[in-house]
């Protein structure tokens, strides 16, 4: 018996030699040390032999089993270390292949144009305020003191929504950010109806006009508008305020110019422009050899606007101003055609 078990052993240990992957480390084991293998049929055959035999024959299986299994362990570390040395090779990694480029997206001219208009307005203290798209005939015209057959809105011929029984309050996409005002004001007189807040906010947001399709005019642009309402303030506050914010976006040596204009909800009203950033006031094709380039609309607000608004014109005051987007972005970047930015060409948004 005691043969027997060197016979095992050796058996074992020398088909254990030669494997050299996990599968076969595994048949191996269940073949040599499994419960049906031929050492553990002499562990179960232990019952059967003498009182003489028996204890001799048990230690020496249990040293069989513990070789086996300090063995197989071995193998089993040296066959995972060839396999990882196989899989390295193999497999190896190429550090120096260079990666695939990530394309970024990036904000649409307009939007970054916008977003800076914004930042300068808000270091100037105007919160945004954000109003619809889609307005009443009342807010984009009659409240900002444009009558029903005021000629001045045949400046902005409107998209009007067809399929409402509304009157002469038609539902019409908005052709400017100006009826924000109105809102704005109504929602800072809900606050505090008796004494209300004073306002200093920016509105910006997309506009829809009828308008033919040119090189200088598209059906939908962004707008900025401006609003501040209070006592006491007065045309020296607007031609500081607008003054600081040219030369905040063009720069701290550029001049401004007040021109009068007309606005139905403006009184006084003016256009400013900016000393020509490019030729420096000289005259060139940017500023169509002017020195000057208009950069917005502005006025003190009219008397029946604030009215309309819910702040009494006896007692309140207040300035009000709005600029195209896209039109400040033409010539900070010299952008000849305006139906570049809504004509999805990723030749022209990826120079921005
Ligand atoms: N709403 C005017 C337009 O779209 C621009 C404008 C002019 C806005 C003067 C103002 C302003 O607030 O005071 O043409």
């Amino acid at each position: 018996m005691l043969e027997k078990l060197d016979q095992i052993q050796d058996e074992a240990l020398h088909a254990l030699q030669t494997i050299s992957d996990e599968e076969t480390l595994q048949s191996w084991r269940v073949t040599h040390t499994g419960r049906s293998s031929a050492l553990m049929q002499v562990f179960s055959g232990l019952g059967k032999l003498s009182k003489e035999e028996r204890p001799k024959v048990g230690q020496k299986a249990n040293l069989v089993k513990i070789a086996l299994e300090t063995a197989f362990d071995e193998r089993s570390k040296i066959v995972k270390q060839e396999a990882l040395e196989r899989s390295l090779e193999r497999e190896h990694l190429d550090v120096t292949l260079p990666g695939r480029p990530v394309s970024k997206g990036r904000l649409h001219p307009a939007t970054q144009t916008l977003r800076r208009i914004l930042n300068i307005l808000a270091e100037m203290g105007f919160q945004v305020f954000t109003s619809n798209e889609l307005e009443t005939d009342e807010y984009n015209f009659q409240f900002l003191n444009f009558p029903p057959d005021h000629p001045a809105r045949e400046m902005q011929d409107s998209f009007y929504v067809e399929g409402n029984d509304r009157g002469d309050n038609p539902l019409l996409m908005r052709t400017h950010t100006s009826p924000g005002q109105i809102r704005a004001m109504r929602a800072a007189v809900a606050t505090d109806p008796n004494n209300p807040p004073p306002i200093r906010i920016a509105l910006p947001g997309m506009c829809f006009r009828y308008e033919q399709i040119t090189a200088r005019s598209e059906v939908q642009f962004n707008q900025v508008e401006g609003l501040a309402v209070g006592e006491k303030i007065t045309f020296s506050d607007l031609k500081g305020t607008l003054s600081d914010f040219g030369r905040r976006m063009f720069g701290q040596d550029v001049r401004t110019r007040f021109r009068a204009q007309h606005f139905p909800f403006t009184e006084p009203s003016a256009e400013m422009d900016v000393e020509c950033f490019v030729c420096g006031g000289k005259g060139c094709k940017v500023c169509k050899q002017a020195g000057w380039l208009e950069i917005l609309g502005c006025g003190m607000v009219h008397p029946v606007v604030l009215q309309n608004g819910g702040y009494d014109p006896n007692l309140y005051t207040g300035f009000a101003f709005g600029m195209g987007i896209e039109r400040q972005a033409m010539l900070r970047y010299k952008i000849e055609d305006i139906r570049y930015f809504w004509g999805n060409d990723i030749r022209f948004l990826e120079q921005f």
